[in-house]
Formats: structure tokens, sequence, C-alpha cells
């Protein structure tokens, strides 16, 4: 059972996570608070779930996390100051805040993987997935999911990198509650650089990523793609090179060659 009190303590926000809404059992946080027709429209709300139904990875995946385990939520953005041109760099904001998380407070050492990947020792510790819904071109809602493998140490399924999770590493019980506020205190501390400084999001989220300069594959689909990660535009698409030429990169799975 999640302790709302003890996460209330710690949670030292402005606005992410003010309007705290906890459930035991949902389809899925992301797929409910992207829907308008269930009337959440604060800025910032967070749905947590202990188990859910439906739960979506990223390229169409199910996400798989036992109930009361796990940390399973998304944040709802609606305010106009996040949602302009900069959707992608909330993305990386928000796998540096788990990173970061992790790292100040169980000494684990994270690794980021393009585009949003949470790794410890090559395992996956946490995903995310943005979905958004627009009017024209603009985007009104922006949901972001996250899942952090806490407590779990038993997977099943197929997965197209092995997962973790923190208990797993640290062989100790994990209190989501510190973890959950600690994450939201973190994200909202890097999204207020959004605007200001994008690029020193850019910078930490590179610092922490270990493919850049390497060989790789990218495969969307049936597709694959080599060559060198050689860098990160300003909007985080990623640059691949090949011999003297440069691809922009939008979306794909990164592997190392
Ligand atoms: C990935 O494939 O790496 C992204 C996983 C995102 C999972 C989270 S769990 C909370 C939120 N609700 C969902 O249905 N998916 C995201």
């Amino acid at each position: 059972m999640f302790n709302l009190e003890r996460f209330d303590i710690k949670l030292n926000t402005e606005s992410i996570g003010r309007n705290f809404v906890y459930t035991q059992e949902i389809d899925s946080t992301n797929s409910f608070l992207l829907d308008k027709s269930n009337k959440f429209s604060v800025d910032g709300t967070v749905l947590l779930a202990e188990k859910q139904n439906k739960g979506k990875g990223r390229n169409d995946r199910v996400w798989y996390s036992t109930k009361d385990q796990n940390l399973t939520f998304s944040i709802l953005l609606i305010n106009k100051k996040y949602l302009g041109k900069k959707l992608n760099i909330i993305n990386f904001a928000a796998s540096l805040a788990v990173a970061i998380s992790i790292e100040n407070n169980y000494q684990i050492k994270t690794e980021l993987k393009w585009p949003n990947d949470v790794l410890v020792n090559g395992k996956k510790i946490a995903g995310i997935l943005l979905e958004s819904i627009s009017k024209g071109n603009k985007v009104e809602r922006l949901v972001i999911g996250i899942g952090i493998n806490v407590n779990q140490t038993l997977f099943q399924g197929n997965f197209k990198i092995a997962p973790t999770s923190i208990k797993f590493e640290l062989k100790e019980q994990i209190e989501r509650e510190r973890l959950l506020a600690e994450f939201l205190n973190n994200f909202e501390e890097i999204l207020n650089k959004l605007n200001s400084e994008p690029e020193e999001i850019l910078k930490d989220w590179k610092s922490r990523c270990r493919l850049i300069g390497e060989k790789i594959s990218i495969s969307e689909g049936t597709n694959i793609k080599y060559g060198i990660f050689d860098d990160l535009d300003n909007e985080g698409y990623l640059l691949l090179k090949n011999k003297s030429t440069i691809e922009k990169i939008h979306f794909g799975e990164v592997s190392i060659v």
C-alpha cells in the first residue's frame, strides 16, 4: 500500500504532483489522463496506479508491472509554457530525472539510452512514454507516462532489453513514496530549465549516455541503419554518421554493434 502521507512530506514541488490521484487498478494511467472526458485539467496532475491492466510501452508494446511493487504513473501537462516545440526535451527531462533520483537515493550508477530508457548494468530499470493530443498543430494535452521497476524481482515475458529493478540491484526493499517524491522534485527542477536553458538538459542527458561516439544500429520495424552515434541535435534527434553524411533520426531502437 502506497502511503500518501509519507509521500506528501517529501514532495517539494510547486505544481507537479500537487494534484495527486492514487488508484488501485486502471487500464493505463496514460490513456486515462489523456482522455479529456475524464475531466482532469489541472496542470501537473499525477496519476499513480498500483496495477495497470493495459499498461502501454513504446512501439505498441505492453508494459508489465506487478501490482503494488513498482511505480507506474503519468503526469499531465497542459500549461502552454511546456507545450511549445520542445516535447522531445521533456522526454529527456523525464529520463534524466529518473536517473538522477535513482543515483542520488541509492548510489546506483545509471545509464541513459536514446530516446528515453534508463538502464542499470545494461538492464532496463525504467521506461517513459510520452503521448499527446493536438488541436491543429498545437499540442493541447501532454501525458508523460513513467514506469520504474522498484521492488519487483521476478520478470516474466520476452523483453527486448532484460529488465531489472532497484531491489534486484540492491537486494533491499525500497520505499516507493520517497522515490516518487524525489523524482517529481527533480523533474520539476529540470522542467523549469525547458525554456531558459534546454541545452543544459541535453548536456546532462548526454553525459549519462554511453553510446555517443559508438558504432550503433538503429532499427525501426524491419528497417535497420548502421553508423556512428555522432551526437544529438538541439531538438534531441539522434545524428547518425555514415562516412561523410549525417542523418537525423527521429525514431528507432538503438543497439551497439
Ligand atoms: C517503454 O516502453 O519503455 C515505456 C514504458 C512506459 C510505461 C508507463 S507505466 C505508466 C504509464 N502508463 C502506461 O500505460 N504506460 C506508461
